[in-house]
């Protein structure tokens, strides 16, 4: 009989703050123990040499999704989730997607009941919003919070989904008197249709039209509005997949002024550039996923906001649909650039491109790494002490990295639905070899080891960025404005 279920002797570990050496004692699938010489458990993993580092989370990937212009996506609840575990993920976040016509309580029964009979990691649902009608608003959506889906996220592009701005002001002050987090996909839909209208017009259909119609600016306005919408009501916002140099510009001024403003970016606009979508014949469309990726000089403002908090969290985005009629050519070689489906995978390879690199070339330190892959994602989304730290009390949700593993990507070692990566051929340093997911060995020896269907539902709490709320430059004009959305009582 051992003291522990398990016991990770010998590793180095990080977490968001600190590096040390310790033994991690597993039971019931808690950390129940950290420190030097532990005693001995029922199985023991020898982590000399690694990186004992928490799990990533990934807060922002799409799952058996219909996406925005209503193309089914190629992974499902298991492909996703085993590849999310090889990749060195233990709890993903995608979405429960409602479109227009949908109500909310059946999409997110019918999630929750495919992510149960599939997961092979713990998930948890943001709620997408399409149709902020008064059911949808004042009992629905109070309700899915309450049962554990503590954020949202709104469109202000994509024709079916899009909100316009007194419908976004609707619906951050219910998600303020709910205790949600609203998160925001900013970019100008007019600015994009108008631009997309006249290139098509001129012939220009081919994938790399899409970067040039989705111009920096549609993205560096919206999220200037967005922002100026949340500030009116002193309500935080989360703007994710910020890809220009220009958007995180708005951001950091924003931050600056005070205003409770947080701000995701993702691997595409770390290592792809628009140049991508410029490749032989259609390649371009596997590059294609919105906001684009941009140029050298974005691809170093993601790296400077990522390092100076600007960006607080780094997630996939992970939009798989296959190079074929199902997804990014729907009409072939005549498939223009606005009818293929926009998104890239990245479930994966989010943590090992930047484990390599971010850390081991030196842009980012381990902690920055931990803080950006897994503990501001439980910080933000509910999940703070149980995920995305290495600590007494927390999930055994651990990665064992190898840093001086060589891995040269290519599409077959993959293991999500897609069939290619925008990512082939690239040499990276460093590889989660082991993988725990509450104290389970999830994947060891290159292989899966657990059953489909054995991830669990977090029921997440709110947001740790709704306890301080700032950014009330004009106190009692803020005032008023919150009675008014009856966040305060009248005086
Ligand atoms: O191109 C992307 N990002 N597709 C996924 C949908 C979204 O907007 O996040
Ligand atoms: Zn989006
Ligand atoms: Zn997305």
């Amino acid at each position: 009989m051992g003291d522990f279920d398990l016991v990770v002797r010998n590793g180095r570990i990080a977490t968001a703050s600190d590096v040390f050496d310790a033994d991690v004692g597993i039971r019931d699938g808690v950390i129940a123990a950290l420190g030097p010489g532990l005693g001995a458990g029922r199985r023991e993993i020898d982590a000399a040499g690694r990186w004992v580092l928490p799990g990533g989370i990934d807060s922002h990937c799409h799952v058996e999704q219909l996406s925005g212009m209503g193309l089914m996506c190629a992974d499902d609840f298991y492909s996703a989730t085993v590849s999310a575990a090889f990749g060195g993920t233990t709890t993903i976040i995608p979405f429960a997607a409602q479109h227009r016509e949908m109500k909310i309580p059946e999409v997110v029964a019918d999630y929750a009941q495919r992510a149960r009979e599939k997961a092979v990691i713990d998930y948890g649902f943001h709620l997408i919003l399409a149709n902020p009608d008064d059911a949808s608003l004042n009992s629905d959506l109070p309700q899915a919070i309450r049962d554990g889906i503590t954020s949202l996220k709104v469109y202000m592009t994509y024709d079916r989904m899009k909100l316009n701005d007194h419908q976004l002001l609707d619906v951050l002050a219910v998600a303020a008197r709910e205790q949600a987090l609203v998160m925001v996909h900013a970019e100008n839909n007019d600015m994009i249709a108008w631009l997309a209208h006249r290139l098509l017009q001129q012939g220009h259909t081919a994938p790399k039209f899409h970067a040039v119609a989705h111009d920096p600016l549609a993205e560096s306005e919206a999220t200037n509005r967005a922002i100026a919408l949340s500030r009116l009501l002193g309500v935080p916002l989360l703007i994710v997949h910020v890809s220009g140099s220009e958007a995180i510009a708005t951001i950091r001024n924003a931050k600056a002024r005070g205003a409770a403003v947080y701000a995701e970016s993702c691997p595409q606009y770390l290592f792809l550039t628009a140049e991508d979508l410029d490749r032989a014949g259609m390649d371009g469309a596997m590059f294609c996923c919105s906001p684009p990726p941009r140029d050298a000089e974005s691809q170093e403002a993601v790296w400077q906001g990522l390092r100076d908090g600007t960006l607080l969290t780094y997630s996939s985005d992970h939009a798989p649909y296959r190079f074929d009629g199902t997804g990014k050519l729907p009409k072939g070689d005549a498939t223009t650039f606005k009818e293929m489906a926009n998104g890239v995978p990245g479930l994966e390879l989010r943590l090992p491109l930047l484990f390599s690199e971010g850390f081991m070339a030196g842009r980012i330190t381990i902690q920055e790494f931990v803080a950006l892959t897994a503990t501001n994602h439980a910080a933000m989304y509910g999940l703070s002490g149980r995920k995305g730290t290495i600590a007494v009390g927390a999930d055994a949700d651990l990665a064992l990295w190898n840093p001086d593993r060589e891995v040269t990507v290519t599409t077959g070692m993959l293991h999500d639905n897609v069939g290619y990566t925008p990512y082939e051929g690239r040499r990276l340093r460093g590889w989660p070899e082991v993988v725990l997911s509450r104290g389970r060995v999830v994947v060891e020896n290159n292989t899966l080891q657990v059953e489909r269907g054995s991830g669990q539902f977090l029921k997440r709490g709110p947001s740790d960025m709704l306890a301080n709320p700032t950014g009330l430059s004009a106190a009692a004009a803020r005032k008023i404005l919150r009675t008014l959305i009856g966040m305060e009582k009248p005086a």
